[in-house]
């Protein structure tokens, strides 16, 4: 029998991204209330001399663009793992990848934390969860939420995570687009943006921190909030009418994930979103799919040692 384990990781989206001034190691500080929902990316480790990736999608998705060498998160996050460990183990990666690519809604960060946490099962080191958050933290600022899921507060440049309690499930429409967003250039252009009235320390409001404790769907479409939206839009101005759209629909909010492109749209629930999700694909605007949040974030779901 050949060894394997497979874990799944969700995508993340940011009900409040609050973005504040660069800091002095070049990111920006920030403010966030991450949940995840249920698109997964899965992961393949099997035993191997070196370190090597390969990269497939569903269907709709291209993997135009994701690193097949030692730049991909997936390789990276095996690497470290095993160097923690003061090993030199060598690991064959699959990824299947259900997130779009560069869509603002963590697909790489998903594969980090999932490749994390299944090369850990496959090498029997039984790592701390503090160390695992630690590391997943060195491997960039969403990492450590798609190792927790659900729901949190992150802070710092967004590694620092804080799980929130929240009740009842959220049903969210997502458009996704053909053309991804490049992380960095929308950063950039929050700092052009930022130039003259430099961005202030970021907050997550209280209004909906509540709406989230007491389940009040319409009140969190109301609050919810992108500090990088202005930016992306100047980038991609056609997301402006996808998100108008989404409100015409009914929506209780439009909102693009993290630095976009995908667009986000709460519905009250699943039949509604099945109804907003028709009315948007009715205008082929992008592929359109839905899902609830929150999720578990990555877990191991079959495993032959
Ligand atoms: O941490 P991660 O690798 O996901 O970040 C990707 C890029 O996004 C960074 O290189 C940086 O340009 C930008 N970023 C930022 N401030 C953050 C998070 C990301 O400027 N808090």
């Amino acid at each position: 029998m050949t060894a394997a384990v497979v874990v799944t990781a969700p995508a993340k989206i940011n009900l409040v991204l609050g973005v504040g001034p660069v800091r002095a190691d070049g990111f920006h500080a920030l403010a966030t209330v991450y949940q995840a929902i249920g698109l997964f990316d899965q992961v393949t480790v099997t035993p191997a001399e070196d370190v090597t990736v390969t990269v497939e999608a569903d269907p709709r998705l291209t993997v135009a663009g994701v690193p097949t060498d030692e730049s991909n998160i997936a390789v990276r996050a095996a690497r470290l793992l095993a160097d923690h460990h003061g090993l030199e183990h060598g690991v064959a990666i699959s990824l299947h990848k259900g997130i779009p690519v560069a869509g603002g809604m963590a697909g790489g960060s998903a594969d980090g934390a999932a490749t994390l946490l299944a090369c850990d099962r496959l090498w029997n080191l039984r790592t701390r969860r503090e160390e695992l958050l630690e590391l997943a933290g060195r491997l960039g600022s969403d990492v450590p939420f798609a190792l927790l899921g659900c729901t949190a507060i992150g802070s710092g440049r967004g590694e620092v995570v804080t799980p929130l309690m929240t009740r009842g499930e959220y049903w969210w429409v997502v458009l996704e687009s053909v053309v991804g967003l490049s992380t960095p250039a929308v950063y950039r252009e929050f700092d052009v943006m930022h130039e003259v009235s430099p961005a202030r320390p970021p907050e997550i409001p209280d209004e909906l921190i509540s709406a989230l404790r007491r389940y009040d769907v319409a009140a969190v479409g109301m609050h919810l909030s992108n500090d990088l939206q202005q930016a992306a839009l100047r980038l991609r101005p056609e997301l402006g009418r996808a998100l108008e759209q989404g409100r015409l629909e009914s929506a209780h909010g439009a909102i693009l994930s993290g630095s976009g492109p995908s667009c986000l749209f709460l519905c009250e629930g699943r039949a509604h979103a099945l109804q907003v999700a028709g009315g948007l694909r009715a205008l082929e605007l992008g592929h359109v799919s839905f899902a609830p949040g929150p999720v578990p974030g990555a877990r191991i779901v079959a495993k032959e040692l």
